[in-house]
């Protein structure tokens, strides 16, 4: 997925444009399932209740599926992502998230498949104003806290853009030396980074209409079993 010594990479032509509109469609089709999420897990006080009013009025980031972070920030436990909207989600994407699994497969030569702690699950956003530098660098190191003996270094995160703001969407990620740069995404690509990478969804602002939906998955290696497993 990832050539040795480098931090990225990518798979050309995984969804075609008609399969991209099509997920697009089906998840503005499941906007009463989107969830509002906050840029900081320690944000809070008048700045995270302008946020909360702006998200229920339709202006916000937005998760759906329930991402492992989401789940350890609300102290949810594992099998309550399975009840909600779990069954949907397949219903309408598991061939989305089987052919990440053939791709991972593929391009590693590990047998690979979906995790069953969360399903791969998408980002939106539709903020109408320059959102910069929002989110805190992280690690993409949440689902230690649900499965014991998880290498962190066969963490890999995987995303695909389903729409982009009209100035692009990228990753904003920190190199060793300290820089912050900017890695662009490519449309009906699936791009992969390690998980140890520090990153952060790069700048930007969705005009009126607009929205910026990601294809959100991670996966990691599984030594007992010797499988990939991806999860949200
Ligand atoms: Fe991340």
């Amino acid at each position: 997925m990832i050539e040795e010594g480098n931090w990225f990479g990518e798979v050309k032509d995984f969804l075609t444009d008609e399969e991209r509109v099509s997920i697009r469609e089906q998840v503005l089709e499941m906007k009463d399932k989107w969830r509002p999420i906050y840029p900081s897990d320690h944000l809070f006080g008048p700045v995270r209740d302008i946020l909360e009013k702006l998200a229920h009025a339709g202006l916000g980031f937005y998760h759906l599926g329930y991402a492992v972070y989401i789940m350890k920030c609300s102290r949810m436990p594992a099998e309550k992502a399975h009840d909600e909207i779990y069954d949907e989600l397949m219903v309408r994407f598991e061939w989305l998230f089987e052919r990440v699994c053939s791709i991972v497969e593929k391009e590693t030569g590990v047998p690979t498949e979906l995790h069953g702690i969360t399903t791969p699950g998408f980002h939106i956003s539709t903020v109408p104003f320059d959102i910069k530098g929002a989110a805190d660098l992280h690690e993409d190191f949440s689902i230690i806290k649900y499965v014991d003996g998880v290498d962190v270094d066969s963490i890999i995160s995987l995303i695909a853009v389903i729409e982009e703001p009209e100035g692009g969407a990228w990753l904003e990620w920190q190199h060793p030396s300290g820089d912050l740069k900017r890695y662009d995404y490519n449309l009906n690509s699936l791009h992969a980074w390690r998980g140890k990478l520090f990153h952060r969804v790069g700048d930007y602002q969705t005009k009126l209409g607009e929205h910026r939906i990601t294809l959100q998955c991670h996966y990691y290696f599984d030594k007992e079993r010797g499988v990939n497993r991806v999860y949200f």
